[in-house]
């Protein structure tokens, strides 16, 4: 049986991995972009992000040929939607920002026949997949023996290859037999479980699944802050409260960021607000935790400057939302290090998965940790724990803010 064409629309974190893995599998695969950049990036078998194996398999895909970026959508069999989804930020309740999947379904629509298959993958507020199907109707489509399927993606960046193929996964179809054609198409890469339901029950699990961890690690950002008055070290506590056999507490931090753990919530929320108390509560405390951390920052920076009558320079270490990694969307480490440098306070910023920063100068760590008079970890990012790093920041007396020293 000839294999399906495939085109996985946006290019991204989770579209890029997708397109190379399916494409690796023997599958004809058009990646479509609206950013040029990203285009020819690809199309010399580079990679315009960091991810681990990510660029041995696009190299591969391109160079066999079963890959190929465009501008434009391309007559395929499959289309996957892997555009982002962010909120606008407005005054009040963050909304859900779903203009790129309009673009993207409005860019698919005259492609659309008999038997294709159409997917997103965007995390999305429910009934987006039903608004796809509207804006396909209302752009003239004929939806006759066409699927549409809501498949949340679930990987944790760093290890988006490995998880793309083992994580289970949910699909849900806009018809059951629309479910059940999609599940056959993902049983071609997938190795996990694949699991049917309907498709708002699947766009409720993806926001479900992001507000739990949200809601989790706003516990351990609370304590946090209950253990720095109390002189208590919050890490140590956490372990000790972890061996209780049925206690589970997260690691605090410098705040939730990222594009999605600190999105999703709001799309919860925005539809409604009225019986969405804790997961509010749970976004206020994570948000309050950064303001937490800068008032912390800055509190060292009185006590500094009463001591010497000097301003400390401030070395920040980390900017990414999270360890290992170079996407600072949603940032929590480098709103704090923006925050501090907009208050005029001099700041060096390290982040060793990116080359440089429109607003920071980026140091190395050992260049930052000699230069400044007041060190904040804010990303437990694995260089700051060799012993060589480890060893000269606790000497150096750092701020933890993430346990890198615990
Ligand atoms: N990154 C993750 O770890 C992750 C995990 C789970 C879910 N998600 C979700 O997956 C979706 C995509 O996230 P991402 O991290 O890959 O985003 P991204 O910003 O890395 O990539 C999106 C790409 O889409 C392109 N794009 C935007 N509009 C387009 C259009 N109309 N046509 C073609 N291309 C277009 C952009 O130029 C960009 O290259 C989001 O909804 C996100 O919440 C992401």
């Amino acid at each position: 049986m000839k294999k399906k064409t495939v085109c996985v629309i946006g290019l991204g974190y989770i579209g890029l991995p997708t397109a190379a893995l399916i494409a690796n599998k023997g599958f004809l695969v058009s990646g479509v972009d609206v950013n040029n950049k990203v285009i020819s990036t690809i199309n010399k078998g580079k990679i315009h992000i960091i991810e681990a194996d990510l660029v041995s398999s696009v190299k591969s895909a391109v160079s066999s040929g079963q890959l190929k970026a465009f501008n434009k959508v391309q007559l395929s069999d499959v289309y996957m939607i892997c555009v982002p989804t962010p909120f606008h930020k407005n005054e009040g309740i963050p909304k859900p920002n779903i203009d790129y999947v309009i673009s993207a379904t409005k860019s698919i629509a005259s492609f659309i026949k008999s038997g294709d298959l159409i997917i997103l993958e965007s995390t999305s507020p429910v009934g987006t997949t039903e608004k796809i199907q509207q804006i396909l109707i209302d752009c003239g489509a004929n939806l006759n023996n066409v699927h549409i399927a809501y498949c949340p993606e679930r990987v944790l960046p760093g290890k988006i290859m490995t998880e793309l193929v083992e994580n289970d996964r949910i699909v849900g179809g806009l018809t059951s037999v629309s479910t059940k054609k999609i599940v056959d198409f993902y049983r071609l890469f997938v190795k996990g479980n694949i699991f049917e339901t309907n498709a708002k029950t699947a766009e409720m699990s993806k926001l479900a699944e992001n507000s739990f961890r949200d809601l989790n690690i706003a516990y351990a950002n609370e304590l946090s802050m209950i253990c720095s008055k109390q002189d208590i070290n919050v890490w140590n506590l956490i372990e000790l409260a972890n061996k209780h056999p049925r206690v589970n507490i997260l690691q605090p931090g410098t705040g939730v960021g990222g594009h999605c753990i600190a999105v999703d919530p709001w799309f919860i929320v925005s539809q409604d607000f009225e019986n969405t108390k804790l997961i509010r509560t749970s976004r206020e405390v994570n948000n309050l935790k950064t303001r937490w951390v800068i008032d912390q920052i800055k509190s060292n920076v009185d006590k500094y400057f009463l001591k010497t009558s000097i301003k400390p320079k401030i070395a920040c270490l980390g900017l990414s939302f999270k360890p290992d990694i170079d996407d600072l969307r949603e940032s929590k480490a480098l709103e704090v290090a923006e925050t501090l440098l907009a208050e005029g306070y001099e700041i060096f910023a390290v982040e060793p998965n990116i080359q440089s920063h429109k607003n920071l100068s980026i140091l190395n760590s050992s260049d930052a940790i000699k230069k400044a008079d007041i060190i904040c970890i804010l990303v437990k990012h694995r260089e700051f724990l060799q012993p060589e790093i480890k060893s000269k920041l606790i000497k150096s007396e750092a701020l933890d803010f993430c346990g890198a020293l615990s």
